[in-house]
């Protein structure tokens, strides 16, 4: 059992195998947060709840019958929901406009269940069991008496992983419709501030890159309002203990199962507690709920680790390995690809394409994809998009010829596809200009040329769903990559009413959700790939469908080194879409060094190479499959990061069971000083291990705490080095 009540102390303890999370009912009804941290045996926290003795200004609750001594009042109290508008005067998590007019929000404890496995959320990616024995979950109905609003908070303990889930239903119990302002999916109140917060910020072509500040008294955090979780922040944070960094100190990790706007806050108040909430931002955003009706909030992720940022990753990668990807791209292997985009734009024909996908074959590739420009009239990115009909000049003998010759290769086939956009010089938007996102009586601005498909509306999915299908149906498709190319403006619908304006954001991701979910069902031997503009769209919800995401638009080694790094603080590799490219800077040895740490692949037009770089690709492709196992399965070790040395980093990945690891060097930039060793990490101690390439043999507490001399290896600008271990069982 990892979820306990002990019903006379009114405390519901939820433990992990590293973590405890206690909550307390208090005699009014609160829901109190007493503790996340490390695992604790007790149960008995006594005046957790206490943090000032009096608080001048803050008011009691009406039950303390101002009585200030006590040394309660809701706006020094720690909680599970932060209520608007009562006694709580922090940011709040939960805000309530009842049909009165008035935001005054208090909801208190009614009942709880505890039981085995873990729900799914109607409508809504989120994290599931694979067996009931792999999580406990804990319901906790609250209601607010004054409105009828009745909120359940759900927890989901992972019990192996130090990982837990939370989110939040709002029920509408009363006889009038009110609306929802507010609701993050968890809120917890912490009782210190002494932590750095860490989130992952970006732009195109350098998306996930490390920031990490104190906290600080006031409001701080991260948000999108791109409609998008946007390459702008990650809807990723965490907060590491101040002396912290990537082996040592206590680090708490959050993540948003969510592809639209969110918003990440810590707020750190007068008493030096942070109050952190993740959820749906509020900005821009309300939601009416009719009496019966209910409403689901995203889920969020917590992670606890007391061993740095490192064990806080590896658990988001056991975690998302095991408990996000679905159906058969769980446990299969991701097939080595070659996509055109780069190496010809949307400038190809059948004969441009069957010539890469027959380089592909010989060099042992196993997919070829082709990516933008194969549609309508598309030769540039100023048209076509919605119109999803296969361009027979280019293609010639239509899009079946093409996949039939690609796959009398023995080859996989893949397609691009960009189902939530429509571009204004379209036959489908001319058909139906209310389609796309607007509002009336405004001009509609252009990203990248295009507007994007008013996803709120069945109809719109309804034809995308349709003509997707006469391609996917009709022909053997393996591989879908789902891009995303801008960001929404004037938030809009033309279908939805003048009061439900406000639930735009939030019905338009359901809208993809929906419609991903039907792909998936209705082709379920698809694997998509998530793409937005690179990796702008990098997030859980859109890896529940989409198993793995391009990571970034910028292919060049020595950049996504840093890409790679940010974005692994979160995701594992199998999740990130790494391809050797023919872009500038470093060798072929280098790229594929940094290109092995994801679902490999290649992005090039072999014409438009040497023949000594397409003779170094044939030997490259034997590595991939050998370590495959070791990189998707295998524990990351992060062991010189970007952001701590501008001139190398190197990463591990060491098995489960420690009896094979790889760790990899890349010097981006070249140093005088020779002197250089480096420890490994998680290896075991008394396990000697034998290096594949020198054939030396070291013990694991020598190379974790002498480290090895390197040397004798590469250390120009753009070098670098992999080297493979493996357990020595007859050398001493
Ligand atoms: C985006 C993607 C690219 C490519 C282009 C096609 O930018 O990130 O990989 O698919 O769109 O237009």
């Amino acid at each position: 059992m990892s979820i306990l009540f002990d019903s006379e102390k009114k405390i519901f303890k939820l433990d992990t195998a590293g973590s405890s999370y206690v909550i307390r009912v208090d005699k009014n009804g609160f829901l109190l947060h007493l503790y996340y941290g490390a695992k604790i045996p007790d149960v008995n926290l006594p005046d957790f709840e206490k943090r000032c003795r009096y608080a001048s200004f803050s008011a009691t609750t009406p039950e303390a019958d101002g009585d200030y001594w006590s040394g309660f009042t809701p706006d020094t109290w720690p909680f599970e929901v932060g209520c608007n508008g009562c006694a709580d005067m922090r940011t709040a998590s939960l805000q309530i406009r009842n049909a009165d007019g008035n935001a005054a929000t208090d909801v208190r404890y009614v009942s709880h269940q505890i039981y085995a496995g873990k729900p799914g959320i109607p409508g809504l990616p989120a994290l599931f069991a694979n067996e009931e024995s792999d999580c406990e979950t804990l319901e906790i109905l609250t209601r607010d008496e004054t409105t009828g609003a009745e909120v359940t908070l759900v927890y989901t303990v992972f019990e192996k992983l130090s990982a837990m889930t939370r989110s939040l239903i709002v029920a509408n119990a009363s006889e009038k419709a009110f609306e929802i302002e507010r609701v993050m999916s968890f809120c917890m109140d912490m009782n210190s501030c002494d932590y750095d917060l860490i989130s992952l910020y970006g732009r195109h072509m350098k998306e996930r890159d490390f920031a990490r500040r104190p906290l600080s008294h006031g409001v701080q955090g991260v948000y999108s309002r791109r409609g998008s979780s946007s390459h702008a922040q990650n809807p990723f944070i965490a907060l590491i203990g101040r002396g912290g960094n990537e082996e040592y100190g206590e680090a708490y990790g959050f993540n948003l199962v969510y592809s639209c706007n969110f918003s990440a806050i810590v707020d750190v108040d007068y008493n030096n507690s942070s109050r952190v909430m993740m959820g749906i931002n509020p900005d821009d955003f309300g939601w009416t709920l009719q009496p019966g009706e209910r409403f689901y909030t995203p889920e969020a992720v917590l992670v606890y680790s007391d061993a740095g940022l490192g064990g806080m990753s590896r658990t988001f990668h056991r975690l998302y390995n095991r408990h996000l990807v679905r159906g058969e791209w769980a446990h299969k292997k991701r097939p080595l690809l070659v996509n055109n985009w780069e190496g010809t734009g949307m400038d190809f024909d059948d004969e441009k394409l069957l010539a890469i996908a027959a380089w592909a074959k010989e060099t042992g590739l196993e997919m070829f994809v082709m990516d933008d420009g194969w549609f309508g009239k598309r030769d540039d990115d100023t048209n076509s998009l919605g119109d999803w009909v296969v361009n027979e000049k280019k293609l010639r003998g239509g899009i079946g010829s093409l996949i039939s010759r690609v796959k009398a290769l023995g080859l996989k086939f893949g397609i691009w596809y960009e189902p939530e956009m429509i571009s204004p010089d379209s036959d489908i938007y001319r058909a139906h200009p209310d389609w796309c996102v607007h509002v009336p009586d405004r001009a509609r601005s252009l990203g990248r040329h295009q507007c994007v498909m008013d996803m709120t509306r069945a109809d719109v999915r309804d034809y995308l769903f349709n003509i997707m299908s006469e391609v996917l149906a009709n022909n053997d498709i393996d591989y879908l990559k789902w891009d995303f190319n801008r960001n929404i403006t004037e938030a809009g619908s033309a279908l939805l009413p003048t009061e439900k304006q406000k639930e735009f954001y939030h019905r338009f991701i359901l809208g993809t959700y929906e419609l991903m979910d039907r792909i998936t069902k209705a082709y379920p031997h698809l694997l998509l790939e998530g793409c937005s503009g690179g990796g702008g769209r990098f997030d859980p919800g859109i890896l529940y469908y989409a198993p793995q995401s391009w990571c970034s638009d910028n292919t060049d080694a020595l950049s996504r080194i840093d890409i790679q790094f940010g974005t692994s603080l979160c995701y594992p590799a199998s999740m990130q879409g790494a391809h050797v490219s023919a872009s500038r800077r470093t060798s072929y040895e280098t790229k594929r060094n940094v290109a092995m740490w994801g679902t490999f692949g290649y992005e090039l037009d072999p014409a438009k190479i040497s023949e000594e770089d397409r003779a170094v690709i044939k030997t490259q492709i034997a590595d991939y499959h050998q370590y495959y196992d070791l990189i998707h399965y295998g524990d990351l070790y992060r062991l010189i990061c970007p952001w701590d040395d501008p001139y190398r980093a190197a990463w591990a990945f060491v098995s489960e069971d420690k009896t094979e690891f790889m760790f990899t060097v890349v010097v981006k930039l070249y140093m005088e000083a020779r002197n250089f060793f480096l420890k490994m990490k998680g290896l075991d101690p008394d396990k000697r291990y034998v290096c594949e390439e020198t054939g030396e043999v070291f013990s694991g507490a020598l190379l974790m705490n002498a480290g090895l001399s390197l040397f004798r290896y590469p250390n120009g600008d753009g070098e670098s080095f992999a080297l493979h271990f493996k357990e020595a069982t007859t050398c001493k």
